[in-house]
């Protein structure tokens, strides 16, 4: 993770979020949810609902892979299931290099795993992928094909910009990598959060369940409050570069790190209720306050993903027909669509390599609910 976007400070932050923006524009977003996302998502999803059955942690990380591998710049040229299969095993593994702060592994081990894996997707996808956008932004800036005919991805944006920001190599080789587990770790994981915490509402709350179907924006609304209980990252860290108070009362220095607990923050009853703890799609929310609390952070940092996967809150003359919802509420509804339900036969696992509350293995079986 070193000299990636997250954890850069300043005006360095600044001058590469700036550039990196340029890809995760709301217009764009909604070209991907509406043009490219649906196609997508049904490639992927057919065999499995051919098969009738699928275990969602796996389904989702490979909807939600060949997702992040567009923003990144990320090429799978071959489109096999197979070429899908290898690049997510490597982003499997750099997930568990960024979380290896709550992995229950032996972390030198995870680490010799992860400089493998950055090996190997330097090889097999990055160094293609990059050597093809050279070529087409060096054709670009001879004039010899259009500029709207480049890709939009982070990668492509990074090599026309090489001369306006210090980057090397290496540098801009853990950005990509960054981005391919930094988007597709969280999407697979608040996925398979939202499809049960949906199934289990729905179960008690038939009316819901039925409204969950005919009403899209009532179905983002319960996404965003499973995305409130579940943030992908249940702490957030910041590093003070000066003496400063916290609203704690504490002092804190250059030495210190403060830690924001997302999780606890997002459970507060004092701005979400006395059943903050728990489901309620229904809630009643203070002005300002965003459904899904901090889960895509906050401030200079706060998630470039965050209308990608969320989607944008519906104002009082919102247009269900062109409304943009997100990948994650668009994903579940897919599921619903297609009779999804947690397998009667095997039980869903959570996770045993990590200390986060997320879920190992999640059985599911489609075809019809009734
Ligand atoms: C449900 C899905 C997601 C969740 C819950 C999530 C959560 C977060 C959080 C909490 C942060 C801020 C961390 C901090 O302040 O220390 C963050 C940053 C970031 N996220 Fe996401 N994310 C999600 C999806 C995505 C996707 C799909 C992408 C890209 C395609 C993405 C790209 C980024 C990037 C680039 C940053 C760093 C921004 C910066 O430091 O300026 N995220 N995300």
């Amino acid at each position: 993770m070193a000299d990636v976007l997250l954890v850069l400070h300043g005006a360095e932050h600044r001058a590469r979020r700036l550039l990196e923006l340029k890809v995760f524009r709301r217009d764009f977003f909604r070209y991907y949810e509406h043009q490219v996302f649906p196609e997508t998502l049904r490639q992927t999803m057919r065999p499995f609902v051919e098969r009738g059955s699928a275990d969602l942690m796996d389904l989702g990380y490979r909807v939600t892979m060949n997702l992040t591998a567009d923003f990144a710049g990320i090429d799978r040229p071959d489109r096999t299931s197979e070429e899908t299969a290898r690049l997510l095993a490597l982003v499997m593994t750099f997930s568990e290099g960024a979380t290896l702060v709550h992995s229950t592994r032996d972390k030198d081990a995870v680490r010799a795993e992860v400089r493998l894996a950055m090996r190997r997707f330097d090889e097999q996808f990055y160094q293609p992928s990059l050597a093809r956008r050279r070529a087409l932004v060096d054709a670009c800036q001879r004039g010899a094909v259009p500029a709207d005919s480049l890709p939009r991805d982070v990668l492509t944006v990074l090599v026309a910009n090489e001369d306006r920001i210090e980057l090397p190599p290496e540098v801009m080789m853990r950005e990509i990598a960054f981005y391919l587990q930094a988007g597709s770790h969280s999407t697979a994981n608040a996925t398979v959060h939202a499809f049960h915490d949906l199934t289990v509402w729905r179960q008690s709350h038939p009316e819901d369940g039925a409204r969950m179907d005919r009403d899209p924006l009532f179905l983002q609304r319960c996404v965003h409050e499973s995305l409130r209980l579940h943030p992908a990252s249940p702490v957030a860290w910041r590093k003070p570069v000066c003496p400063m108070h916290l609203p704690t009362g504490q002092e804190v220095g250059d030495a210190d790190r403060v830690v924001i607990d997302l999780a606890q923050a997002n459970c507060d009853p004092d701005v979400f209720g006395d059943d903050a703890q728990v489901f309620n799609p229904h809630r009643r929310l203070p002005d300002g306050v965003p459904p899904w609390g901090l889960t895509f952070g906050v401030g200079v940092h706060t998630c470039l993903g965050r209308d990608l996967d969320g989607g944008v809150l519906p104002r009082a003359d919102t247009d269900p027909q062109t409304h943009q919802y997100g990948i994650v509420p668009l994903f579940v509804q897919s599921l619903f669509e297609q009779g999804a339900r947690l397998d009667p036969e095997r039980k869903a696992v959570p996770a045993s390599h990590t200390e986060r509350p997320n879920w190992g293995a999640y059985p599911i079986v489609f075809g019809d609910r009734s």
